[in-house]
């Protein structure tokens, strides 16, 4: 074992001390200033990975506090953490787990290990059963109960099992196979699930019913009236053994029991996390709608993000600058949100994508030790699309009382959209970050017309939305998370605190709440008035 578990708390680290002292004076600076006093600023606040610029420039961040951040992932050890990582440790300590995602995009020569033993050939089956499956069902070789290709596949799963192909798929939609539809359905909200499969013929459908454990409520539910419906209208006995069932889990044994056939059964492993796990059979749905190879596209450049942050200096490292810029704002000047700005409709998912990622990761209140900590960790991500958010919550950007680092995003060529809509596309993102850096210039302006400006951004430019970019950009923002897990100090690979209100669903159902004393008053007096005015 790495001196994994050697971890101190950040607070007592020199550099971390140093940016406490700095954020008071940095926090009276002007960034326009900062442009003016470091004319090299645009190039030595920006980093460049094949066709992704990060340009962080607009951030308020003296070069003093840049290079103080920088100490400040030095001295809390990421590289090792990472090396930690890579070396399948079981760094995920209150699950034991290992969180060795980088091995489902990895080459052989990467040599990932669980328990000192190569992965690969493992990793490789799951490909080669998906690529065939994919294959299959856009080839029109997959056929139903009474012999009829696929038309339809249903997605069943919620949370990991879910966010990540559904916002891959819809990102993707260019490289879509045009006679297959792939429907998702994650919430327990019966309208949603009866609904999609109502105008779906059960004939033409594969229903993928996808969960790490097996056991998620939600998803069970779900599959429960899928298969309800499959048995109903084929006449069949015992649908989860049909070929219109795939199981996809770590969890084999549950889906055996669960009554689906062996030969489709896909697996994936523990150390694949639930939020981690898209690159894993769980992306079975991106496989079927935009074929294999673009699949292994996504891969590819995930796994080149995975070189970047392995061997890059930290200072031009992207995701670690990433990380850092965050944790500036979060920790040293009181700013504890952080809004995504996506300008293209297709990644209209990736705000609630980047919340799972991020917030079940960091947000956790108890360090590695065990000890709670005194500074504050995750902060609260939120976002949508633009152009929409500017005309929802841009007033608060631009004039509200909260201080809010934008990350905005933008592709620079679309072959979906034409020139017109494009230019006009990106002109608002460079002229929104620019509005929200610089404020108004005019001088005496009524108050309320007013823009202080000052306010900071990230811009990320990817050259298009292509499978490659795609796998390249969601692979940052999964190692920030862990850079900024590891400066924290915390456990970024467990989620206990989703654990709570599962089980009190489980009590609110099936108990008589007048009789327990366990369930609060308030709790159970809303339970009657549901049971009073239940039609
Ligand atoms: O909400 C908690 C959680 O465990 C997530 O971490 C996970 O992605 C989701 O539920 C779904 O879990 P499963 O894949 O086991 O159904």
């Amino acid at each position: 074992m790495s001196d994994y578990q050697s971890r101190i708390s950040p607070e007592r680290l020199p550099a971390w001390q140093l940016l406490e002292g700095l954020a008071s004076s940095v926090k009276d600076r002007n960034i326009i200033d900062l442009f003016n006093e470091n004319p090299n600023r645009c190039s030595d606040f920006s980093i460049h990975h094949n066709e992704l610029l990060l340009d962080f420039s607009k951030n308020l961040i003296t070069d003093q506090a840049f290079s103080a951040l920088v100490n400040l992932a030095e001295q809390s050890f990421i590289n090792s953490h990472l090396e930690a990582m890579c070396n399948g440790e079981p760094i995920n300590t209150t699950e034991h787990r290992a969180a060795l995602h980088m091995a489902l995009r990895g080459h052989k020569k990467d040599d990932f290990r669980h328990d000192g033993k190569p992965v690969h050939e493992q990793v490789e089956r799951a490909l080669q059963q998906m690529s065939a499956i994919s294959e299959q069902v856009r080839e029109g070789k997959w056929v139903g109960s009474t012999g009829k290709e696929i038309t339809d596949v249903v997605h069943l799963g919620v949370g990991g099992s879910d966010l990540g192909p559904r916002m891959a798929c819809q990102a993707l939609r260019a490289y879509a196979h045009n006679k297959i539809n792939i429907h998702f359905v994650s919430n327990a909200d019966g309208a949603e699930i009866l609904s999609t499969i109502k105008v779906l013929n059960p004939e033409t459908t594969l229903v993928l019913i996808v969960s790490k454990s097996f056991g998620t409520q939600e998803t069970m539910l779900n599959a429960q009236t899928a298969l309800a419906w499959l048995g109903q209208l084929l006449g069949l006995e015992n649908p989860q053994g049909s070929p219109h069932v795939i199981a996809i889990t770590a969890n084999r044994q549950e889906a055996l029991r669960f009554g689906v056939d062996p030969s489709r059964i896909l697996e994936f492993q523990e150390w694949v996390g639930g939020r981690y796990s898209l690159w894993s059979s769980v992306g079975l749905s991106v496989s079927i709608c935009i074929g294999y190879e673009n699949f292994k596209s996504m891969l590819e450049g995930a796994r080149e993000m995975d070189i970047h942050y392995k061997t890059a200096p930290l200072k031009k490292n992207m995701p670690v600058i990433m990380a850092l810029i965050n944790i500036w704002y979060n920790n040293f000047l009181d700013t504890h949100t952080q809004a995504v700005i996506p300008y293209c409709e297709r990644l209209t998912l990736l705000p609630s994508y980047l919340q799972q990622l991020e917030m079940e990761s960091n947000g956790k209140s108890v360090s590695m030790d065990g000890e709670y900590v005194s500074y504050e960790t995750s902060p609260i991500i939120w976002g949508q699309t633009g152009t929409d958010s500017q005309h929802a919550f841009f007033q608060l950007l631009h004039q509200g009382t909260h201080y809010v680092p934008v990350d905005f995003i933008g592709f620079i060529n679309d072959s979906l959209s034409n020139e017109n809509h494009h230019n006009f596309l990106l002109s608002n993102l460079l002229a929104q970050a620019s509005a929200l850096m610089t404020g108004t210039q005019e001088q005496n302006l009524p108050a309320y017309k007013y823009y202080k400006g000052n306010k900071p951004s990230n811009t990320l430019l990817l050259k298009e939305l292509t499978p490659t970019n795609f796998g390249a950009l969601i692979a940052l923002y999964e190692h920030k998370v862990f850079v900024q897990g590891s400066i924290w100090n915390i456990n970024s690979y467990d989620q206990w605190g989703v654990e709570l209100g599962k089980n009190m669903t489980k009590k609110v159902l099936i108990s008589n709440l007048s009789d327990d004393d366990s369930i609060d008053p308030s709790t159970k007096n809303l339970h009657n008035y549901i049971r009073e005015n239940t039609k």
